[in-house]
């Protein structure tokens, strides 16, 4: 996620800026920059890279003045480089921006068309050069300019803006996205996130969806987008800057967990077609036709995303699948040629054995679709195609949101599929897109119970071994709900296809095994209901993970976590979330190291 400081008030802006942008640094970012206003216009200076490289940019060039905006960007669109870098300038507007806008494509053609001429990539620039047109049409204040604006993008926003015209004020805004002010005496601070400015005030002012700040040395007006004023008492934020980076949680992880709606709709942003039923997949063009086979390669949890890619492409697109984890693929020899897609998944698009597997599909011909988190990253580089999730930094060693932006990345990208192989007609394609839509509430709803995990973590969490079992693509949360478990509690636990119980695992159970069971209602419910009658006789404790509605579980499990309800292909993101939490909760009653677990690192570049 980018982040975003601003400064207003009686002191020179940019040490201000560029310290505000350090304490950001934990975030993630590709590419930093500064506006600097000194009285009569402000400058831009910014590039890609660490924050380093603009110090030494500034050291050259230096930007004195009292009103200032900085930024450091993770890059969604538009790869990281100098010219992508915020902030955005359009005559003597500078912007910088955290988020999507999904209608970023028609209002670039309509600037477009209106004679502009963009120098990036990024739709950030679309805010620059629209509140310009509005100040040049006569806007009587820049907060007008900007409400106007406001009224015609789409998407999840937060906004700074300064203007050369009025170097008494800074206005923001937003929508979906972080956005806090924080009151000086005689000079006030905007920022993404407290932990940018807490080293200058506790005294912050959070602004809330829809809403805009004008920002001046002597105070701030809050209105909501249509100019009516909003009344918000400042609130005194007593975290220390470590507890501020978690914005309150206690682990990075516990924060991911609890983003993932929102990492969800961003990923979804701009990509649902619901008129056509189809995906606008980011400009990648395939030939689906050709496609005799598709292949999955990864690792780790992204090898469990696979597995439920194949279910999904299998069952929407009806091309054959296969999935093989990386480090197996690479050794194997591998039957495969120009017909084939092979598609890695990687959150940090750095994972050495995937990397491995996929240059050696590219040898022996066959078409490359990398999937990450991490724009620019060696994995997608080197694919013919990169599709991204925008999760966002993902700091917790244990994927979370990665894990589940994967699976939304999967229902689009066989949706594409399915809708260009013919499998997939209009009608059925255009319901997928609205279970799609609906999902980041379904999420939340998960999420907001989840004091229940804690009671039933407190309950087992003393347990030497679990066994997570689940069938069809609820196996892999099965084997996913395991690996959380076992990477950060240092529990045992195995994922296994419920219907393997009696080939083995059942030997197992007693009354000492806490079996996970992923039961929602669908085409396998009874028979994982007699996957649990079998547990249940020989005592083991039963932990179903159920869909609401369901009246007939609770007589076969000792404890049932409900998801709503949704279709096949979208349970799973609802399943998981359980599984993050109850190895959360199991991990902070063991009192381990949840975000940088013993031996485990976030990528594994190395074999
Ligand atoms: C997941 O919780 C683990 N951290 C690990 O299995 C990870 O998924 C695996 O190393 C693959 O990483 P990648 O997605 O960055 O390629």
């Amino acid at each position: 996620m980018c982040g975003i400081v601003g400064y207003i008030g009686k002191r020179q802006a940019t040490p201000i800026l560029i310290s505000g942008l350090r304490r950001l640094e934990y975030r993630g970012y590709d590419s930093a920059g500064v506006a600097v206003h000194n009285g009569e216009s402000s400058r831009v200076v910014r590039c890609c890279g660490k924050l380093s490289n603009l110090e030494q940019k500034l050291a050259l060039e230096p930007v004195p003045g009292m009103l200032g905006i900085g930024h450091t960007r993770w890059a969604t669109h538009g790869k990281p480089s100098d010219e992508n870098a915020h902030p955005h300038k359009a005559g003597g507007v500078s912007v910088v921006h955290n988020g999507i806008i999904e209608n970023h494509v028609a209002l670039r053609n309509e600037l477009e068309e209106e004679g502009v001429t963009f120098s990036s990539d990024t739709d950030t620039e679309i805010f620059a050069h629209l509140i310009h047109r509005e100040m040049r049409g006569g806007a009587e204040a820049l907060a007008r300019g900007v409400q106007q604006v406001l009224r015609k993008v789409q998407g999840a926003y937060a906004i700074v803006v300064m203007d050369d015209a009025d170097p008494s004020t800074l206005v923001a805004a937003k929508s979906a996205s972080p956005l806090v002010i924080g009151l000086g005496d005689g000079e006030n601070y905007v920022a993404s996130d407290v932990t940018a400015i807490l080293d200058e005030t506790r005294d912050m002012i959070f602004v809330e969806e829809q809403e805009l700040a004008t920002v001046r040395p002597s105070g701030v007006h809050i209105t909501d987008l249509d100019g009516n004023p909003v009344e918000r008492a400042p609130r005194r934020i007593n975290w220390s800057v470590v507890q501020a980076e978690k914005q309150g949680y206690r682990h990075f992880m516990q924060k991911e967990i609890f983003e993932q709606p929102r990492a969800v709709a961003d990923t979804l942003a701009g990509r649902l077609d619901r008129e056509r039923g189809d995906v606008k997949l980011d400009g990648i063009d395939l030939d689906v036709r050709s496609i005799r086979r598709v292949v999955f390669v990864a690792c780790g949890t992204s090898y469990h995303a696979s597995l439920i890619g194949k279910f999904l492409v299998e069952s929407l697109a009806r091309i054959p699948t296969e999935v093989d984890l990386a480090s197996e693929f690479r050794y194997r020899d591998p039957l495969i040629g120009s017909g084939d897609l092979v598609i890695g998944i990687s959150q940090s698009g750095e994972t050495a054995d995937t990397m491995a597997a996929m240059k050696m599909a590219r040898e022996k011909g066959a078409t490359l679709l990398a999937v990450s988190n991490v724009l620019e990253s060696s994995i997608p580089r080197m694919a013919d195609h990169a599709f991204y999730t925008h999760a966002g930094p993902e700091i917790g060693v244990a994927s979370t949101k990665a894990f589940v932006t994967q699976l939304a990345s999967l229902v689009l990208i066989a949706a594409y599929l399915g809708r260009r192989s013919g499998a997939l007609d209009r009608g059925r394609g255009d319901e997928l897109l609205g279970e799609l839509a609906e999902l980041p509430k379904k999420m939340s709803d998960v999420i907001e119970h989840s004091a229940q995990l804690q009671v039933i973590a407190r309950r087992y969490g003393g347990a030497k071994g679990f066994l997570f079992l689940g069938r069809g693509n609820q196996y892999p949360i099965a084997l996913e709900g395991a690996l959380k478990l076992k990477e950060i509690s240092y529990i045992h636990a195995e994922g296994y296809a419920a219907g393997e119980m009696k080939h083995g695992p059942i030997a197992l159970i007693d009354e000492t095994m806490p079996v996970i069971v992923i039961a929602p209602r669908g085409a396998h419910y009874e028979k994982v209901i007699s996957n649990l009658t079998e547990v249940r006789a020989r005592d083991g404790k039963i932990v179903a993970i159920a869909t609401r509605g369901d009246t007939e579980i609770g007589s076969a499990a000792d404890e049932v976590v409900m998801v709503p309800t949704a279709a096949p292909e979208i349970l799973p993101l609802l399943t998981a979330l359980p599984l993050q939490l109850l190895a959360y909760y199991v991990a902070v009653s063991k009192g381990t190291d949840i975000d940088q677990p013993r031996n485990l690192a976030k990528s594994v570049t190395v074999e």
